[in-house]
Parts: structure tokens; sequence; C-alpha cells
């Protein structure tokens, strides 16, 4: 199945807004396979946003995610990378559709609650997982509900 990085940003944090995001994705029937509470250093961030190195709004974007703690995980589902983005809703959260985790809980461009790896990026998620975790950080499980979630499960 696939796996996908997911990132619970600061303002997430600072508004206690994890346990809900967790929640929507568990909801959702997607499988989380990796969890770790963590603070981003410099380095850490240069390399997570490195495609973005050149934009006008790096500098910025290096300082929010390093402000303060984080929530990074792995999450494993059907198609899992693509769906975890449609539950985001778009980068800019005052934008983004209600019913989506930015659209119901954010408000701004820059202060967009959660990070997934970028579905159109090839690669990206499997990149992204291998830069905050260690292979056996990745907890292999079944997870009992699967057959209710996926009419084919045994595909899952
Ligand atoms: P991430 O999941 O954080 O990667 O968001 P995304 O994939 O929806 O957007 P993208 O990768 O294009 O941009 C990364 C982050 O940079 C976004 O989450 C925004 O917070 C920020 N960002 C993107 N575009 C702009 C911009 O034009 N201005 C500012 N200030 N911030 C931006
Ligand atoms: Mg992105």
């Amino acid at each position: 199945d696939e796996r996908t990085f997911v990132m619970a940003k600061p303002d997430a944090v600072q508004r206690g807004v994890v346990g809900e995001i967790v929640s929507r994705l568990e909801g959702k029937g997607l499988k989380m396979v990796a969890g770790k509470f963590v603070q981003i250093d410099e380095e850490l961030a240069h390399e997570h946003y490195g495609e973005h190195e050149d934009k006008p709004f790096f500098d910025g974007l290096v300082e929010f995610i390093t402000s303060g703690p984080v929530f990074a995980m792995v999450w494993e589902g059907a198609d899992a990378t693509r769906q975890v983005r449609r539950m985001m809703g778009a980068t800019d959260a005052q934008e983004a559709q209600p019913g989506t985790i930015r659209g119901d809980l954010g408000n701004d461009l820059g202060h967009n609650l959660i990070h997934g790896s970028d579905h159109e990026d090839e690669g990206a998620n499997e990149r992204e997982i291998d830069l905050f975790f260690d292979e056996d950080e990745l907890v292999d499980w079944e997870q009992g509900t699967a057959t209710w979630v996926y009419e084919d499960a045994d595909d899952h």
C-alpha cells in the first residue's frame, strides 16, 4: 500500500488541533504507521523545503517551520498521497474549501496547519519519509478495520 508523509505544522501544535488532524485521517480509514513529535532544525527545514529555496517566501517558511514543534507522521492507504492532499485542501487556507482540513481550521497561506507530500512530485513521499524517519520507526501492523474500509482489502 502507498505511504505518505504528513506533518502537523507548528501552528497546528500551538492551536491544539493535532488531535483533530490525526482524527480526520483515522476517520478516512488511513492507517498511521509512524508518528513523532519533533523540533525541526534549520538544516532539516532546508532539506525538507529545498524545492522552494529560490522563492521569495523561503526564509519565512523556514522560520515558521522551525518556530516550534511539529507532529510528523507516516500514513498508509490506497492512493494515500493524493487522498491526504485532497483532505488538506488548497495551500492558501483562506481559499481552501470547507470540508478540508485547511478550509475548516485555517485562515492563512503561511499558517496552513498541515503538510502532506506532493502527489505530483514523483517519489516525494518516500523521500520525505526517509528524511524524518528511520526504517525501524515505521511500524508494520494489521488494521483490523481494513476489510470494512476497502471492498478489496486483500489488495491493500
Ligand atoms: P506544504 O504541504 O507545506 O508543502 O504546502 P503545499 O504543498 O500546499 O504548498 P507548497 O509546497 O507550494 O508551498 C510550501 C509552503 O510554502 C506552503 O504550505 C505555504 O505555507 C508556503 N507558501 C507557498 N506559496 C507561498 C507564497 O506565495 N507566499 C508565501 N508567503 N508562502 C507561500
Ligand atoms: Mg508542498
